[in-house]
């Protein structure tokens, strides 16, 4: 933490003027760490720069949204054309039709979509569509499932609702159940399938510590929902760069909605949701059903650089992404085996997540310095020049090759040998 502090100065100046204006310093909680995150003054390709001119190679990629890196030629070139036409106009545009064919072609369950400014949008949208078509109330949510943070999709189970702004009503129609577990979805649905409006699932939990999903619980929630007339929605949000057309792809299973965001937006706001014709036609304004709107729906900014950054990722470029998220896991699984016990590396394609002394059901049983073993890793591996999310979890970009995994599992084995001496001298047993 002191190396940290003394080689980020103007992080820290910034920092200093940054807590005037905003709640740790920052406009994001997801992006606050103690002391303080760097502040970013620009990016190129797999890089990213700080205020103090450091260096990092970019593994958070703004939490997976950046599948090209930053400036990516094409992005860059489409996008100041673009600058020079307008960005938004409050009408209809061919860009807008161009994004939603090429998704729409990629994943055949979304018969029709509609644009939003965040996966949180998007998820509020899906929720409500699949209420105005059951009519129904309730819906099944999985325990640390993350879908952006509106109120009945950030509900995680706590038990006083207030402090968090959230109602007793949001707890009461928000039915948790753990990932990877069918048999409890099977005997709530028995029991309150009538009030059941929909079911949100993301088929690789993300934000909850990038945990696959198992083979057939998915396939098993899309026979549940569908005995029982409930809306499955897959947040492919971060799923959908794991194949041309998702996560669904991969598992064969058509859900009835999907919520996308971050990389069909190529760098820039966005959300999405579609899915079968017959649910997204609530949103038609001659229906006077559920009301859409946005002032920023359909920008051209995210229209022409999502679109330029599905183009740009090819089914060959997919699979040899992927083949780089399975080296990085093996890789970190190997090295970090050899120090440390109870490590796990999930993840998926190019999603990667490091757990430190967790059992088999991913619950921690750490204690003293266990417990504080992530954010000493993250600061570690920061001052390395290894830019990642504070929950140890790896975003992989197009622009990386091998050269950029193996350095980056180098800086691990470095922060390890760090690790090694600190402890004993500490005379704590790290194996
Ligand atoms: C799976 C998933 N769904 C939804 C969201 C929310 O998207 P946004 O941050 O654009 O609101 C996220 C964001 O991290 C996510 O990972």
């Amino acid at each position: 933490m002191s190396q940290y502090t003394r080689t980020h100065k103007d992080s820290g100046r910034l920092y200093s003027k940054g807590i005037r204006y905003f709640p740790d310093g920052n406009t994001r909680s997801a992006a606050h760490f103690p002391p303080f995150a760097p502040y970013m003054t620009h990016g190129k390709g797999c890089y990213v720069y700080d205020e103090d001119n450091k260096r990092y190679l970019d593994f958070l990629n703004n939490y997976g949204s950046l599948i090209l890196g930053h400036c990516h030629p094409k992005v860059v070139t489409e996008m100041s054309r673009q600058l020079t036409r307008g960005t938004v106009f409050g009408a209809p545009t061919a860009n807008q039709i161009r994004l939603a064919g090429l998704i729409c072609k990629r994943m055949p369950s979304i018969e029709k979509i509609r644009f939003t400014n965040s996966g949180t949008e998007a998820a509020m949208y899906a929720v409500r569509l699949a209420r105005a078509f059951t009519k129904r109330e309730k819906i099944i949510k999985i325990i640390d499932g993350y879908h952006g943070t509106y109120d009945d999709v950030i509900y995680n189970g706590e038990k006083r609702v207030t402090p968090h702004g959230l109602t007793g009503e949001t707890a009461k129609n928000v039915i948790l159940v753990p990932y990877n577990s069918a048999e409890l979805v099977e005997k709530i649905i028995s029991r309150h399938k009538k009030q059941i409006a929909c079911l949100i699932v993301e088929p690789m939990l993300g934000a909850g510590g990038m945990i696959p999903a198992q083979s057939d619980y998915l396939q098993r929630l899309r026979e549940l929902t569908s005995a029982n007339n409930i809306i499955l929605i897959f947040d492919e949000v971060l799923t959908f760069r794991l194949a041309l057309g998702g996560a669904q792809e991969l598992f064969g299973i058509r859900p009835d909605l999907t919520i996308l965001g971050k990389m069909i937006g190529g760098g820039f706001p966005i959300g999405a949701v579609g899915g079968r014709s017959d649910i997204m036609q609530l949103l038609s304004e001659e229906k006077k059903g559920v009301f859409h709107s946005g002032t920023f729906n359909g920008n051209e900014a995210s229209m022409v650089c999502g679109y330029i950054t599905l183009k740009e990722l090819t089914k060959k470029n997919i699979q040899r992404l992927n083949a780089l998220g399975d080296t990085l896991r093996r890789q970190l699984f190997e090295i970090m085996g050899r120090y440390l016990r109870g490590i796990k590396i999930t993840g998926a394609g190019s999603f990667c997540q490091i757990h430190f002394n967790v059992d088999s059901s991913f619950k921690r049983k750490q204690t003293h310095f266990f417990e504080r073993l992530t954010p000493l890793f993250h600061i570690m591996l920061l001052n390395k020049g290894v830019f990642l999310s504070k929950r140890c979890a790896f975003f992989l970009s197009i622009p990386m090759t091998e050269r950029h995994i193996n350095y980056a599992v180098q800086k691990v084995a470095d922060v390890l040998e760090e690790l090694k001496y600190i402890t004993r001298k500490a005379d704590i047993k790290l194996k």
